[in-house]
């Protein structure tokens, strides 16, 4: 990448004393707007060092750096140097790494040799695969393209909620309530709709519960009429599950889920075992965490069942030995904090060092406008009815606005689709949300029909202008003010992938590529492109050029389609 900061921390480093290039680099600003150079940097923490007056540091530096090779000019205002580079070099620097680069523009290798376990999506079988869902899955699938992007060797795995003691409720409601036919037609809702039931029923009947535990029981020891039941279940689970999936574009190296650990629940006990971990509370086997102010973490029920977490250590383990990872991310709701604090901890406390590579990534809740959902009340709103609903509208959007002539259908899906995801992935993940289709469906607004239907824009210019992209411009054509501004977001990319890897934050690219979208479209206003002047024109193409490709990448990492045409 053209690193334009550290050009200006070694032009300081000639100037200043004790202080090192790194540190220098971090206390370097980006001014808010380019009247005040493309880079700043205060001189207070200087004061002290130097004994003088920040403001005398700066006018120093600035009288001596002027002239250095590669600025316009450097200029010091009120404690602060200001450097303005050479546009043109600028300019040459940034284009001509977009075009190198191509798709890779924005990632890098430095993940080189590095395995990464990403962990994402992992629904409930036999649950509906609900709006909650969303989150997890789209999160989880950015957070992998970024890593992938940064040359990390990554591993996608979905953790499948598709054991415990609900399928004990599951198949207890199926024998007493259920038909075969409705199932078959139509799986998840009539089995939601027993889930529902079995909640109604052992409210007024708690011994319900006791058989559902029992069966689940009988599950786990293998017994061979629950044992399909549940292979059942999970096969018509993962079909609709599928087709979410392929709506989305999202794929998984690995759906080993809860149930894959069946088999391995008693070398992880024992091994707890063994380290002294374990005591008996009340006929169960648990972990006192009380030392770390967290509640005890129950491993073994009474009747020798497992659980939830038994199961994660089995896995945590399982994935060490398989994979050997460098890093396991957890992409789970915020509301298992507790869950991951307890689970890591174990891990530190059987003596694995490694447990300080697991990490949690949470991220908040989001409710639909008109109230949330709650599984247990069958109140559900189904992620793949509001996919196709996505669709359908963005497809009248389309034909209202007559904005695309051929392949509406296509165009609808990857905008429709895509705008779900923009919006999923437009803020903090840790901030609730409520899902708006006014907010998601706006082509004007910040959204993913905006950066989308400006990248379409790119294409349309580049195919209009009917000419050749070269590097080997006149530079000088594309140094005005919003061209300039364009191209430095542009160059700025690929310190947002590496910062969005750093945080786990995807919605660091998606603003940066708004800002982009935003920048190019102010260039576009401002200037005229496509003009008669052939070697403008070709600088100006250059830039769109490059404008394009940065939005593409960005939405890809997004997990996007960027439609050429719209
Ligand atoms: N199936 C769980 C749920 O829907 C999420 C699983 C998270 N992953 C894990 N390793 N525990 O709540």
């Amino acid at each position: 990448m053209t690193d334009f900061k550290e050009k200006v921390a070694m032009a300081l480093g000639q100037f200043t004393e004790g202080i090192e290039l790194d540190e220098l680099k971090k206390l370097i600003e980006i001014p808010p707007n380019s009247e005040m150079g493309d880079f700043a940097f205060p001189c207070f923490r200087l004061a002290k060092t130097m004994r003088k007056a920040p403001n005398l540091i700066a006018e120093e530096i600035a009288s001596k750096a002027s002239g250095l090779d590669g600025f316009e000019k450097i200029e010091n205002k009120g404690g602060y140097v200001n450097f303005f580079l050479d546009k043109q070099a600028v300019m040459k620097a940034s284009l001509e790494e977009v075009i190198e680069k191509g798709s890779s523009f924005g990632g890098s290798d430095i993940g080189a040799g590095k395995k990464v376990i990403v962990e994402y999506s992992s629904p409930n079988i036999a649950k509906p695969f609900h709006i909650g869902h969303i989150r997890s899955t789209v999160i989880g699938n950015s957070i992998y393209k970024i890593y992938d992007f940064l040359g990390y060797d990554t591993i996608r795995i979905n953790h499948l909620g598709d054991y415990g003691t609900q399928f004990g409720k599951m198949i207890v409601a199926y024998r007493k309530w259920g038909k075969k036919e409705d199932v078959e037609a139509n799986p998840i809702k009539t089995l939601l709709g027993l889930y529902v039931k079995f909640h109604e029923e052992a409210d007024k009947d708690p011994s319900l519960e006791d058989e559902a535990r029992a069966t689940f029981k009988s599950l786990e020891d293998g017994a061979e009429e629950e044992q399909k039941l549940w292979q059942w279940f999970r096969d018509e689970s993962l079909k609709e599950f599928g087709r979410v999936y392929d709506m989305l574009g999202i794929d998984f190296d690995s759906y080993a889920g809860e149930s894959f650990y069946s088999d391995k629940m008693d070398a992880i006990t024992d091994m707890m075992g063994e380290k002294k971990l374990l005591k008996e509370s009340q006929g169960a086997e648990i972990v006192d965490l009380s030392e770390y102010n967290m509640s005890p973490a129950i491993i073994r029920k009474k009747d020798g069942s497992t659980l939830y977490i038994t199961r994660d250590l089995a896995a945590v383990k399982y994935r060490k030995d398989t994979y050997d990872f460098d890093k396991c991310i957890y992409v789970v709701a915020s509301q298992q904090n507790l869950h991951f604090q307890q689970l890591f901890k174990i891990v530190d406390l059987m003596g694995f060092d490694w447990f300080e590579k697991c990490v949690h990534i949470p991220f908040g809740l989001v409710s639909m406008e008109d109230g949330t959902m709650s599984t247990r009340q069958g109140k559900v709103v189904f992620l793949e009815d509001v996919l196709n609903r996505a669709v359908e509208k963005t497809a009248e959007i389309i034909k209202e606005k007559n904005v695309a002539q051929d392949n509406i259908d296509e165009v609808a899906k990857q905008v429709g689709i895509g705008a779900v995801v923009f919006q999923e992935l437009s803020n903090n993940r840790i901030k609730d949300y409520v899902f708006s289709w006014d907010k998601v469906l706006n082509f004007e607004g910040e959204t993913g029909p905006y950066v989308q239907y400006t990248h379409a824009r790119a294409c349309s210019v580049i195919r209009n202008a009917k000419t050749d992209i070269t590097t080997d411009v006149d530079y000088s054509y594309i140094t005005s003010g919003s061209a300039y501004e364009l191209a430095k977001l542009i160059s700025r990319f690929p310190q947002a992938v590496l910062d969005a890897a750093a945080k786990y934050e995807p919605s660091i690219v998606t603003r940066h590529i708004i800002d982009i979208a935003q920048g190019f479209n102010k260039f576009y206003h401002d200037e005229h492109i496509l003009v008669e002047n052939e070697a403008e024109k070709k600088a100006k193409l250059l830039l769109v050029e490059a404008a394009r490709q940065t939005l593409r990448n960005g939405l890809g990492l997004l997990g996007m389609q960027a439609p050429e045409k719209m």
